[in-house]
C-alpha cells in the first residue's frame, strides 16, 4: 500500500517515513522544505534501504499538488505539512491561516476528488490551551492561545464536518504532546531551519555553547519545583503511533481525535538534570521570568490510544535525552 506523506522531510514526519518503510508500506513525500531539508531523504535511505518518492511541493499551489495525485494512488495520506512556531504565528496570523489552513482544504479537496478517503493528521496538545486540570483526556475542553493552535483546532472542525458530510471518510487526528529525541542512529534528528524555541533544542544549544545559557521562564510555578511540567514523548513512539493510526483508519470510517502521550509529566528543571546525567554534559542555565501563555502543567491521559489504537509509549526520558544529544552532535 502507497501512503503520501505531507511534510514528510521535517522531525516527525521524517522519523514517521522510516516506521512506514519498516513497516512495508510505499511511501511519497511532499514537502516545501520551508523547515526541513531534501538531504534527509539519504538519511531515511541509509537507515531503512529505501528512498521514499519525493515531490517538492508547496500544498497552497493546488496545480502542482493535484499533480501528485494525478500521478499515483494513495491508500491514505498523513498530513504533517505546515507552520508550527507559535511566536511566529502571533506575529504572521495570516500566513499561517494561508498556509495551514488553505493547505489543508486543498489537500482535503483532492483526497476527496481522487476517491483517498483515508487521513491521518498531526494535531496538538495546544487544542487544549491551559488544562484545568492533568491528565488531559481527549474530552477535556478545547481552547486555543495562538493562531498557531486556532490552525489545528480549525482543522480538526473541518474533519469533523468533512466526516458528517463524507460518511466513506477516516480521519484520526493525533494530539501529540512534547515530541523529542531522535532516530538512535544519530543520523536524522530535530534540525528546524532558524532559531528552534522549544525546550529541548535550547538545552541542546546551551550544553553545545551555541548560547551563554538556557533561560528557564519561571520557576515560581506550582509544581514540585516551580518549573512547568510537559509529556515529553521520543518521537519514535510517536512515529509508531502513526502507523498503528493507520491500521485503525483502513477499519473504521468518522473521525476520532486520540492523545499521543507517555501520561507522565517532567518538570523543566528534571529534564535538564536528565540531559545532563544521561549524557555527562553540563547546561547552563538561569531563571528568567515567565513565558505568556505557557501552562503550569500539561500531561496526557494516554487511555484512549491504547484502548483504540493498541498503542503506548515505550521509550522513557533517558531515551529521549540520550537520543537528543547523539541526532545533535551529528548536525553542525
Ligand atoms: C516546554 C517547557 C517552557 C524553552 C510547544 C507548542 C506545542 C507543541 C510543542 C507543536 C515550557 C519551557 C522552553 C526555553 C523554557 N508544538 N522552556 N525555556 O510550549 O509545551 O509546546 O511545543 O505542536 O504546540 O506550544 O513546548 O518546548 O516550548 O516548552 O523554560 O528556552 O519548557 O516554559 O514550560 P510547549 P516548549
Amino acid at each position: 500500500m502507497r501512503i503520501l506523506v505531507s511534510g514528510g522531510c521535517g522531525y516527525i514526519g521524517s522519523h514517521t517515513v522510516i516506521r512506514l518503510i519498516e513497516n512495508g508500506y510505499d511511501v511519497t513525500v511532499f514537502d516545501n522544505l520551508y523547515n526541513s531539508k531534501i538531504t534527509v531523504l539519504d538519511k531515511i535511505e541509509k537507515i531503512t534501504g529505501v528512498r521514499p518518492d519525493f515531490v517538492l511541493c508547496d500544498m497552497t499551489d493546488i496545480a502542482s499538488l493535484e499533480a501528485i495525485f494525478r500521478d499515483s494512488h494513495f491508500d491514505a495520506v498523513i498530513h504533517f505539512a505546515g507552520y508550527k512556531a507559535v511566536g511566529e504565528s502571533i506575529e504572521k496570523p495570516l500566513m499561517y491561516y494561508d498556509n495551514n489552513i488553505t493547505g489543508t482544504l486543498n489537500l482535503l479537496e483532492l483526497m476527496e476528488k481522487y476517491n483517498v478517503k483515508n487521513l491521518i493528521f498531526s494535531s496538538s496538545a495546544t487544542v487544549y490551551g491551559l488544562p484545568e486540570k492533568c491528565p488531559v483526556d481527549e474530552k477535556s475542553p478545547l481552547f486555543c492561545l495562538n493562531p498557531y493552535g486556532r490552525t489545528k483546532l480549525m482543522i480538526e472542525q473541518i474533519l469533523l464536518d468533512l466526516c458528517n458530510a463524507d460518511k466513506d471518510f477516516s480521519a484520526v487526528m493525533l494530539r501529540y504532546f512534547n515530541p523529542v529525541g531522535a532516530h538512535p542512529s544519530g543520523l536524522i534528528a530535530e534540525d528546524p531551519n532558524g532559531i528552534p524555541n522549544n525546550l529541548m533544542p535550547r538545552i541542546i544549544s546551551a550544553a553545545k555553547g551555541k548560547i551563554k545559557e538556557l533561560k528557564v521562564f519561571g520557576d515560581d510555578y506550582d509544581t514540585r519545583d516551580g518549573t512547568c511540567i510537559r509529556d515529553y514523548i521520543h518521537v519514535l513512539d510517536l512515529a509508531d503511533g502513526h502507523v498503528a493510526a493507520l491500521n485503525y483508519v483502513f477499519k473504521h470510517k468518522g473521525n476520532i481525535a486520540v492523545n499521543l502521550g507517555t501520561g507522565n509529566g517532567y518538570t523543566v528543571l528534571e529534564l535538564i538534570k536528565t540531559f545532563e546525567k544521561v549524557n555527562g554534559v553540563k547546561v547552563p542555565y538561569s531563571i528568567a521570568p515567565r513565558r505568556e501563555g505557557d501552562s503550569k502543567s500539561t500531561y496526557a491521559d494516554n487511555s484512549f490510544a491504547k484502548e483504540i489504537l493498541g498503542w503506548e509509549a515505550k521509550l522513557g526520558v533517558e531515551d529521549m535525552c540520550r537520543d537528543a544529544w547523539k541526532g545533535a552532535l551529528n548536525y553542525e
